[in-house]
């Protein structure tokens, strides 16, 4: 619901059946989408202080905890070096047009469809999943697309919304139209990366899938067989009587034949062609986008600039600037893997919605930016864009700190496992992290195999994202030492999966031939998260999400509602869920009456009073719920974002930051045996704590919104020039409310920022 809504390109119906996990996360989200808040000063410096690099010290690193953000802004800076460049040629030297040669390593980075060091070793993706599509489980699953890239048997199937109707581009199981609007393939036996005679209309299983005959009704995931193939269809005639979404990144318009910008890390830094996720990088230029450049040639021009929807939103990198744009600079240096594309760039390749998997994509007219909101894994991504383009990048490992690891693994269950019978990590079966912790081995196996760096220092100085419903609690123990970046801040060894989707179980075993000793081995005996080592860092709300808070200039009001929380309060969940805090809080404001006798909101969408704008309503309220869901809930920065004092329940589990900012000064915690209290606890409250929670909000709110890109900074800046310029939107009293309204450089100290200087104190733990 939340997802068709947001204008994704799915029918809400698929989503909800198809996507459990991400659905259950997604539901977390559905409450939420602007904001409103305020700020006040505790400290008189923010009145005289705009939030620059050169603010007060004491200003900048209000309410942190430690001394990590002094350290970072005090430290030494260090020359800027040029880093070396690779020289290493692949054979062939264009990697069979299939791939891009990494000059460091001298080995082919290749494309979907291929594989080995040449790239001239096929690594087929059939349309197909057989496990899920045979109707007739007796039967046995023999291949399903024949060598003319057809469906073999396209009456007998389950389900028809994994197959193909028409034509499969098996490299990436991708459907295409047959017939007139249709796909011809290149001539079989062709050399890798021969493009096809015709691409055709994409026909994407999934959600294009026609019925299998004129006169079956539409089931799940199908559409109507004449709307495809009819006379009028939109296979078979130029201006068809259906328009369908188009579900490929590359194509839009109503016949799906309009050229769009896809999505590609840093738009291949205006060095080469991004084929849906994947970067051809132009000739002498390497890397997974395409930012390095062979040694001994000259650089050349980025085409950023001179292409408006990609200088709107990103920039070359710094790192690739000869000589560097500055003398000196700041640590952490951080190194970015060129992974096998396998855990990276394909797994983009094969997804079969465009929104999925992406922080931002482009979409008409003219390929503007669109910032995703319903793709809730997104800090995936942005951490990755970020630190590309971060003057903390450095292309020499040897300089580095920190190396990033850019996995996908998020993306890898949804549109990757489910839907074409490849690629399995170490086989298929299983719950779905269980493929996402074998594709973590394998990826640091790779690492391993192919560069020194991971041996060095035990992995200490490697670097993970997990943003997956179930954190990093099924994280491979051969990460052990690695730092961990999660969502989902659960501590303690002792700890089970309580997830109501069966496919998201972390603890659960399941041999197969290919992992005879189990895949829980490799998984159990480590917390879902270390304080010592790792990080909860925000999830990525794109900058609408807040559009009515305070904090981002709209006008500042009363905050009129005592308390708010609208989302799942468990009515028809297992008790377990959201470990009962949801619903006995509900429950306790429905039979007292809260909502009429103390503006205390709490509810789900059938609750009428918590109708309304989301952002808004945050923006009204003086206390907002934080407390989980199915896993993780991004409900810290909901409440932070619009001002609004974050109420944390959630026993042994750390709130975003929460271990490197002082929280107490912002929020309030409530232990969970305590839940029945929480009017009265929040009533004693006296009026000047709530007022300096308030003002210390207003001092970290920033550190929870992802500002860095250059994209990003620029919607924030016009947003906050949109809110204070409206003429409706004059305050309704004039007088002060806090948290005050956000003055400076939305870049300075954001998320991005907060973790890498974070990252910076971290250094010597590295060096064991
Ligand atoms: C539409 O195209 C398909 C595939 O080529 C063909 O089998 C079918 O007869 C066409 N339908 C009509 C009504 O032309
Ligand atoms: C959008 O981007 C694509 C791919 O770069 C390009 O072919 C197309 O012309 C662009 N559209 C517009 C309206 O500029
Ligand atoms: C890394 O490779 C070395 C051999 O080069 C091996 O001894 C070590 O066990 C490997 N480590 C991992 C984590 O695979
Ligand atoms: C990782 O940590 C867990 C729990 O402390 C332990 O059981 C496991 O042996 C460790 N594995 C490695 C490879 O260090």
């Amino acid at each position: 619901m939340l997802w068709a809504s947001r204008g994704a390109r799915l029918p809400a119906i698929l989503v909800t059946v198809a996507l459990t996990s991400l659905h259950s996360v997604a539901q977390e989200h559905a409450g939420a989408t602007g904001a409103e808040g305020g700020h006040e000063g505790a400290s008189h410096l923010e009145r005289k202080y705009p939030l620059t690099e050169n603010a007060p010290l004491q200003l900048r690193c209000s309410a942190t905890a430690g001394d990590w953000c002094q350290k970072a802004l005090k430290q030494e800076p260090i020359p800027w070096r040029t880093a070396p460049r690779g020289s290493k040629d692949c054979s062939p030297a264009d990697c069979n047009n299939a791939g891009r040669c990494n000059y460091d390593t001298g080995l082919c980075e290749c494309t979907a469809g291929w594989t080995g060091s040449d790239c001239a070793t096929p690594q087929k993706r059939p349309c197909t999943n057989k496990q899920r599509t045979i109707a007739d489980p007796r039967k046995e699953p023999t291949s399903f697309i024949g060598p003319d890239k057809r469906d073999l048997d396209w009456t007998n199937m389950a389900k028809v919304y994994s197959r193909c109707g028409g034509v499969c581009d098996d490299d990436v199981a991708i459907c295409y139209c047959d017939g007139p609007m249709g796909r011809i393939p290149a001539p079989e036996g062709s050399p890798p990366g021969t493009p096809p005679i015709r691409r055709g209309r994409p026909l994407v299983t999934f959600h294009m899938a026609p019925t299998t005959t004129w006169d079956k009704k539409p089931a799940f995931g199908e559409h109507e067989y004449h709307l495809v193939y009819g006379p009028q269809g939109y296979c078979n005639v130029t201006e068809p009587i259906w328009m369908p979404n188009c579900g490929l990144d590359d194509l839009a318009g109503q016949n799906c034949d309009e050229p769009l910008e896809p999505f590609c890390p840093g738009a291949c830094s205006g060095h080469g062609r991004c084929n849906l996720g994947f970067c051809f990088c132009d000739d002498g230029y390497y890397g997974h986008d395409c930012s390095r450049r062979k040694a001994g040639l000259p650089l050349l021009p980025s085409r950023i600039p001179t292409t408006p929807w990609l200088a709107s939103v990103v920039r070359e990198p710094p790192a690739a600037l000869e000589p560097p744009p500055r003398a000196t600079r700041r640590r952490p240096l951080v190194y970015v893997y060129d992974l096998e594309p396998l855990f990276q760039a394909r797994l983009l390749q094969y997804r079969i919605s465009p929104p999925w998997c992406v922080h931002r994509r482009h979409d008409l007219p003219g390929n503007h930016t669109v910032w995703s909101d319903m793709w809730v894994y997104a800090a995936d991504g942005m951490l990755h864009e970020s630190l590309l383009l971060s003057e903390h990048r450095t292309f020499d490992p040897e300089e580095a700190d920190f190396f990033f690891v850019p996995h996908q693994a998020s993306c890898l269950p949804f549109p990757i496992g489910s839907w074409a019978d490849w690629p399995w990590f170490r086989g298929p079966g299983g719950p779905r992290p269980r493929q996402m912790a074998n594709m973590l081995m394998d990826t640091v196996e790779w690492i391993n195999a192919t560069h020194p760096f991971w041996q060095r220092r035990g992995g200490r100085d490697h670097v993970f994202l997990f943003t997956h419903d179930e954190g990093a609690c099924w994280a491979p123990n051969v990460l052990n030492n690695s730092i961990w970046l999660t969502h989902w801040g659960r501590m303690g060894l002792d700890h089970k999966s309580q997830t109501a989707f069966w496919q998201d179980i972390y603890d659960m075993e399941a041999k197969s031939p290919h992992q005879p000793e189990g895949w829980l081995v490799h998984t159990k005996g480590h917390a879902c998260y270390n304080p010592e080592k790792d990080l909860v860092i925000p999830a990525f709300k794109q900058p609408k999400h807040y559009i009515h808070s305070p904090l981002l200039g709209a006008p500042s009001k009363p905050r009129d509602l005592f308390f708010f929380f609208k989302g799942d309060v468990g009515k028809h969940r297992a008790p377990q869920y959201s470990r009962g805090v949801r619903q006995k809080i509900y429950q306790l404001a429905k039979a007292g009456k809260w909502h009429e006798e103390h503006k205390f909101f709490i509810g789900g969408n059938d609750d009428e009073h918590v109708h309304g704008d989301y952002s808004e309503m945050l923006s009204r309220a003086t206390f907002c719920l934080v407390t989980g869901g199915d896993g993780w809930s991004a409900r810290l920065e909901d409440a932070v974002l619009h001002g609004c004092i974050p109420v944390i329940i959630f026993d042994r589990v750390h709130a975003v930051f929460e271990s490197i900012l002082d929280l107490d000064s912002f929020s309030v915690r409530i232990a969970e045996a305590d839940v029945e209290k929480i009017l009265d606890i929040l009533k004693a409250l006296p009026e000047r704590k709530i007022k300096a929670k308030q003002a210390h909000l207003g001092h970290v709110w920033h550190r929870f919104r992802y500002a860095s890109l250059p994209g990003l900074a620029t919607e924030l800046l016009a947003l906050r020039q949109k809110n204070t310029d409206d003429p409706s939107a004059a305050p309704s009293d004039g007088a002060l409310h806090l948290p005050r309204p956000f003055k400076g450089d939305d870049t300075v100290d954001d998320a991005f920022s907060t973790i890498m200087q974070w990252l910076h104190s971290r250094i010597p733990y590295t060096r064991g």
